[in-house]
């Protein structure tokens, strides 16, 4: 498999999650109230999957050893619009999150703010995710070896096999934090 298997494969699981999410805004701009434990499970599938196991294995292995090579204008070009729009996603998501807190402590402005963040999200990926199918990935693998492509792969396994155990590591801090204090 290339490199690049992995990460289309996340694509569509990242897709069927906006699907949804984008079902619920509807519901929810409908029936003008919305569900702050959906919002929660929709933050963390972003933050965990999309954003730390997803855009972390596109940045730091991908687009790592891209930056390594002569690349075309067009191809460094699309490369920083997508780590832009990392960033963008990152903060969205933030805003989101902190929203979503407000919402759940009665702030009556924050339903807008988490109808257009959540809107955002589920207008943001599929273009971002086209953008990376269709007109950057397969063309960028001609910049490496089989060897170079083989190792990059061998380094997402990795990635990956790290990432539960970084998840439950955070969650068991954030528990003590809860129980503890800063003990
Ligand atoms: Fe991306
Ligand atoms: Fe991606």
């Amino acid at each position: 498999m290339m490199p690049i298997g992995p990460l289309m494969i996340e694509h569509r699981l990242i897709e069927k999650m906006i699907e949804v999410m984008r079902r619920q805004f509807l519901r929810w701009e409908t029936d003008g109230q919305l569900d702050p434990l959906f919002i929660d499970m929709a933050v963390d599938f972003i933050r965990t999957y999309a954003d730390r196991c997803h855009h972390g294995k596109e940045e730091d292995i991908l687009f790592r050893d891209l930056a390594k090579k002569g690349l075309s204008d067009e191809h460094r070009k699309t490369m920083e619009e997508l780590m832009d729009e990392h960033r963008w996603g990152r903060e969205t998501t933030a805003r989101l999150a902190n929203a979503n807190e407000a919402y759940r402590d009665g702030n009556g402005k924050a339903m807008s703010i988490i109808l257009e963040c959540v809107k955002a999200l589920v207008d943001f990926y599929p273009k971002h995710i086209k953008k990376e199918d269709r007109h950057f990935f397969i063309p960028v693998m001609d910049y490496f070896s089989k060897e170079e492509k083989d190792a990059m792969l061998e380094e997402e396994n990795e990635f990956d096999r790290g990432l539960i155990h970084e998840r439950y590591k955070a969650v068991v801090e954030k528990a003590r934090e809860m129980v503890m204090g800063g003990a």
